[in-house]
């Protein structure tokens, strides 16, 4: 009987002690996580993205998009970042991640990073930061992101899957983001990601040719808006590169994406979904009325968003396992 309940005790003691390294897991972003080892990290970080995006006024977007697909497949553990391997196709090689580009930004700040402090900043972490700048430099807030990520050493093409299509509705985005711990605000939020970059037509096509039994262009776009982006992408489209812009200043983080959404012009049906509810509708029109709304929503949400976790170690070169 003694035995019994001294093994009862023990597994009560281990359920405690895996309960708190997993809650340890989850808190130890922190702040000041490099201010002793390495307190250089950040402005090396900003340093590489600034040079990268003066060359190539494309990549804050992307490395915006990349943090995201990050952070959704497996938490924020640099799973996008690892190449496919023999045995192994990778994130970065699955459908919604072909568009994905820049990875060299973060390579290039690895290695800045690492000849500095060798081993000690994870390239999570350096996507973290570099969506941050990303978002900074391009007009928008600046905020402190936490760190001490860990990157991890599993990445599989099929899990992106798991991302939310542009074709989602309000309750599929809803399921997708409540998934991983975020509400309909951070949904809201977040999707104002949109006023950054471009999209590819396979992205909007089913808005513009047979979108339903009955129209074949969809009835919440503005019609002149609908016109323009069947003229640059036609049923028959072969140009790989064709797309349209995500708002109308794609590479400024403004409010102008909400601006639109409010007047049928978004490109995305996961965009205009999000004027589907009552709930959802007063975000956007809140967003579309005040920039510093946005941004103090965003900055909660990004925070929020970007310490999903996840990983164990902290990669050598961000594109293998260690
Ligand atoms: C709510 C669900 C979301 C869906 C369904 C979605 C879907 C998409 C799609 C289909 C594209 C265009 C890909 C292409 O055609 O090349 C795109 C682009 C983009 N997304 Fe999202 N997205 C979502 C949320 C987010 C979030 C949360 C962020 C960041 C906070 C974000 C940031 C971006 C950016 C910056 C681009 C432009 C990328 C570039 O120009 O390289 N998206 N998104």
């Amino acid at each position: 009987m003694a035995a019994k309940n001294t093994n009862m005790l023990s597994l009560i003691f281990s359920f405690i002690i895996l309960g708190l390294a997993h809650l340890n897991l989850v808190n130890t972003l922190s702040a000041n996580y490099y201010d002793q080892t390495c307190p250089n990290a950040e402005s090396t970080i900003t340093s590489v993205v600034k040079k990268a995006m003066l060359n190539d006024p494309t990549v804050p977007a992307a490395l915006l998009r990349m943090h995201f697909h990050d952070c959704f497949i497996r938490g924020c553990d640099g799973s996008v970042l690892l190449n496919s391997t023999g045995k192994n196709k990778a994130e970065k090689d699955g459908p919604p991640n072909i568009s994905l580009h820049a990875f060299y930004v973060i390579d290039n700040a690895k290695k800045a990073v690492e000849a500095l402090c060798p081993k000690t900043v994870s390239c999570a972490d350096i996507l973290a930061l570099a969506a941050r700048d990303a978002v900074t430099l391009s007009g928008g807030p600046t905020w402190d992101v936490p760190k001490g990520r860990k990157d991890g050493r599993v990445s599989k093409a099929t899990e992106t899957r798991q991302l939310p299509a542009p074709t989602f509705n309000l309750s599929q985005l809803q399921q997708s983001f409540a998934q991983r711990g975020l509400s309909m605000d951070d949904l809201v939020a977040l999707s104002g990601g949109h006023t950054l970059g471009f999209a590819h037509c396979s992205s909007f096509q089913n808005r513009i040719h047979n979108f339903s039994s009955k129209q074949s262009v969809d009835p919440t776009l503005e019609s002149s808006f609908a016109a323009s982006l069947k003229s640059v992408c036609p049923a028959k489209n072969t140009a790989k590169n064709a797309g349209a812009n995500l708002d109308a200043t794609p590479t400024t983080f403004d409010n102008r994406y909400y601006k639109l959404l409010l007047q049928g012009k978004s490109i995305f049906s996961s965009d205009q979904s999000l004027i589907n509810s009552a709930k959802t509708k007063a975000l956007v029109s809140k967003f579309a009325s005040s920039q510093q709304e946005f941004q103090k929503a965003f900055v909660k949400s990004m925070i929020k968003m970007s310490s999903i976790s996840g990983g164990q170690e902290v990669r050598h070169d961000c594109r293998v396992v260690n």
